[in-house]
């Protein structure tokens, strides 16, 4: 059984945002800790192109609507292979494999009687792609979150039975693992309280989607659409795509990692689709927060949007995945500030990682002949064994439950602690009486062995900083065996090389 894990699949109105990369860098670091803890992972990430967002989008641009998302979409692939992400499918909603999906999909719906024409009047928000509730009746009514005024729509759609399956969602979301975090899973269970109202699925006026097959001048409604992509994305490169082989494949997705502001689509309208098509719900949906800027909400109009391809060339992707990483937490909103930024690279990589493994491995390269030192002779001092140990076992805790911030400050506690036993044991005093030599050995070598631990930690987090850490030790890292038995303490061998030590971070500059 394959775990599969999911980004949104992002809107190509423009090359991605701060907003993408950070759901996308969440996702990777899920998928490569699931990929170390042994498990075969599906991680879908892909675009979504219809829609009547995408074709003004195209018509603002005077190009038609299929070379403008061959253009975008390029773009979110190549800005994927910058930031190295390790996705193993990237479906395009414009593919014909994904519109086979989508039809056979609304027979099997239309089939469980779920499907109706009627009229959909209300406000429409383009950027959102979604009617809004109650805005207030007035044509000056801006959506809140895209702040440009609504439209008014009055047309004949296909609907979908949402509201038949009222009873279904209620007992999916008390499920508390369904919906995560739980401020976000209230907010769902307050909407559906309400009670459910159908949806339209079809347009009349938007002549960039899938044709709906039975219903002349009528495409898909771009998020009935979308977010079948997650299905499709499974069957991709596979010789008959259906619903049927994604099932075979790995359908349900284990989670899905989205953005607070499309939660109940995902949470309510999605799994209403699937039960209606006879196919399981995704296991979790998980609402992140939204990310600001110095305090401030990032769009065009405030001209504060950050740009993160600046950012990765400024600084370099690890510190960029440290930052969204450690410090916010999953489901919590976070701010992005520069010199927070600065500060934490600086203190947690630079000073407590990076210092912590050149000056032990000075040491132990002037003291020890240039390799690791046996610590075969020792007083059984064990304290770093016994908190590494502890360290391993929380972050594997926090990591299974999507806590990548407590995962990551496990590991810079793990680091904190080594020096400050570095500091506590002073073997630089030590060394200078003979009699010690076993002593410093093994402090040395307790040190060395938990740089190599925290390296391992870091793998799933910051790739290639665990990688030049490996590199510092000698090259320990066996891809050949399991990635939880090199977790455990002692397999720094005696007696390896130790190469001239190198900074593993460039310090940051405040700007
Ligand atoms: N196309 C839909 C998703 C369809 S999924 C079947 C869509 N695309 S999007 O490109 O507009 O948004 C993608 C994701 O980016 C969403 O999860 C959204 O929440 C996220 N973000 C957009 N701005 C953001 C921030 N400022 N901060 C964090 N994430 C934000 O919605």
């Amino acid at each position: 059984m394959s775990f599969v894990i999911t980004t949104p699949l992002y809107y190509v109105n423009d090359k991605p945002h701060l907003g993408s990369i950070y759901t996308t860098l969440i996702c990777d670091s899920i998928a490569r800790y699931k990929r170390l803890s042994g498990e075969d992972v599906i991680f879908i990430t892909g675009v979504d192109e219809h829609g009547l967002k995408i074709q003004r989008t195209a018509m603002e641009k005077g190009v038609n609507p299929k070379s403008h998302c061959d253009e975008i979409s390029n773009i979110f692939l190549q800005n994927w292979k910058l930031w190295d992400i390790t996705h193993n499918k990237f479906v395009r909603t414009s593919s014909k494999n994904h519109e086979f999906i989508v039809s056979e999909f609304y027979k099997r719906v239309k089939e469980s009687n779920d499907i109706y024409m009627g009229v959909q009047k209300g406000w429409y928000c383009v950027g959102c792609e979604e009617f809004k509730d109650n805005p207030d009746n007035s044509p000056t009514y801006k959506c809140p979150i895209h702040q440009k005024n609504l439209e008014w729509k009055n047309e004949e759609n296909l609907f979908f039975r949402l509201s038949k399956y009222q009873s279904q969602i209620e007992d999916l979301i008390s499920d508390t693992s369904f919906i995560q975090p739980k401020e976000r899973r209230n907010e769902i269970i307050n909407f559906v309280s309400k009670g459910l109202k159908d949806f339209s699925i079809s347009r009349t006026n938007v002549s960039w989607g899938i044709p709906v097959p039975d219903k002349q001048n009528h495409t898909f409604y771009v998020w009935f659409d979308a977010l079948l992509g997650y299905v499709s994305a499974i069957c991709l490169n596979t010789k008959n795509s259906s619903l049927d082989e994604s099932i075979k494949n790995g359908w349900p997705a284990d989670i899905h990692l989205i953005g607070k502001d499309i939660l109940r689509f995902h949470a309510v309208y999605w799994p209403a689709m699937l039960i209606s098509a006879g196919m399981d719900v995704p296991k979790k949906v998980f609402g992140h927060g939204f990310l600001t800027r110095e305090g401030k909400k990032m769009g065009k109009s405030l001209g504060n949007v950050l740009d993160p391809n600046l950012l990765l060339s400024k600084y370099g992707k690890e510190a960029v995945r440290w930052y969204l990483l450690k410090d916010i937490s999953l489901g919590s909103d976070g701010d992005f500030q520069n010199k927070r930024f600065v500060d934490i690279i600086n203190n947690d990589l630079a000073n407590t990682i990076g210092n912590l493994l050149n000056r032990t491995s000075s040491m132990s390269r002037k003291w020890f002949d240039g390799r690791v030192p046996s610590n075969e002779n020792s007083n059984e001092d064990n304290t770093l064994a016994l908190y590494s140990k502890e360290a391993v076992d929380n972050y594997i805790k926090h990591f299974n439950s999507y806590e990548l911030d407590l995962a990551a400050n496990i590991i810079l506690n793990f680091a904190i602690n080594t020096n400050l036993y570095l500091n506590d044991k002073q073997p630089w005093k030590l060394i200078k009486d003979e009699n010690n030599i076993c002593l410093v050995s093994n402090i040395i070598y307790n040190v060395l062995e938990s740089t190599r631990i925290i390296g391992l930690l870091l793998l799933p987090l910051l790739p290639d900083l665990s990688t030049k850490i490996d590199l510092q030790l000698g090259s320990l890292y066996n891809k050949e065996i399991p990635w939880n038995i090199q977790l455990n303490w002692g397999k720094l061998n005696y007696n390896s090389v130790l190469p001239e030590p190198t900074p593993i971070i460039e310090k940051l500059e405040y700007e």
